[in-house]
């Protein structure tokens, strides 16, 4: 028998902050969508998208060029387009839309609302720029539910500079281990952890542990588990 993992339980946490794309927000979706149109590419299309566009956002970091996460994606969805040989500005303009109204994971919902319920402050901390956050926030009908939508954009770097994680303590005004900090994304989810949060990795897609500090405090594979681990 395979052996069974500790459970994780995190005491004393006063706010839980996520990630939106891929652990709030189906980044899949905007493809998927258009799989009438992409066929059988709209998986490469959607996996070439989303490593670009993360890949971008790090490039810009390390140069010092920053452009907010619209322009970023844009970008990759050009280069994801060129890839595939499917450049068609129709196409493009659908997906970017798309893009805005992606659907959110089943079990957020109810998640969220849960947490809320027992007095515990919600947020998003994003890359996202604040127009992409609100239409997404606005689109799955949660705008009642989060105390603060942080965009990178208030810090003009991208994820994992430490001072995107720090916007999070510092206007929600919670101390970093009391807040505990929710992403698919595991190099999130460990630079998260290396800054000081408190961190559970919802490693929704079974990724292998990253090679990069720190190790988060515990991993999950959908956030229905979340309510359940927290004291
Ligand atoms: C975000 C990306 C990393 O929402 O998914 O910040």
């Amino acid at each position: 028998m395979p052996e069974e993992k500790p459970m994780t339980r995190l005491n004393r946490i006063e706010a839980c902050v996520f990630d939106a794309y891929g652990t709030l927000f189906d980044v899949a979706a905007a493809a998927r969508n258009l799989q009438h149109r992409l066929g059988g590419q709209w998986q490469a299309l959607a996996e070439i998208w989303r490593n670009k566009q993360l890949q971008y956002t790090w490039l810009r970091g390390l140069a010092g060029h920053h452009a907010d996460f619209w322009q970023v994606t844009g970008d990759a969805l050009d280069f994801a387009l060129a890839t595939l040989a499917l450049e068609d500005p129709d196409l493009r303009d659908e997906l970017m839309a798309l893009y805005l109204r992606l659907g959110h994971y089943p079990e957020v919902p109810e998640t969220l609302r849960t947490l809320k319920a027992r007095g515990l402050r919600l947020a998003i901390l994003s890359n996202g720029s604040p127009r992409m956050l609100a239409a997404a926030v606005d689109n799955a009908g949660l705008g009642d539910v989060f105390d603060a939508v942080l965009s990178v954009e208030e810090v003009g770097v991208f994820k994992p500079h430490p001072s995107v994680y720090q916007l999070a303590v510092d206007r929600l005004g919670v101390s970093a281990e009391r807040i505990c900090f929710l992403s698919s994304n595991g190099w999130d989810a460990y630079s998260a952890k290396a800054f000081g949060l408190s961190v559970l990795w919802c490693n929704r897609f079974g990724q292998a542990p990253e090679r990069i500090p720190a190790t988060p405090d515990g991993e999950i594979a959908t956030l229905a588990e979340l309510p359940g681990l927290l004291d």
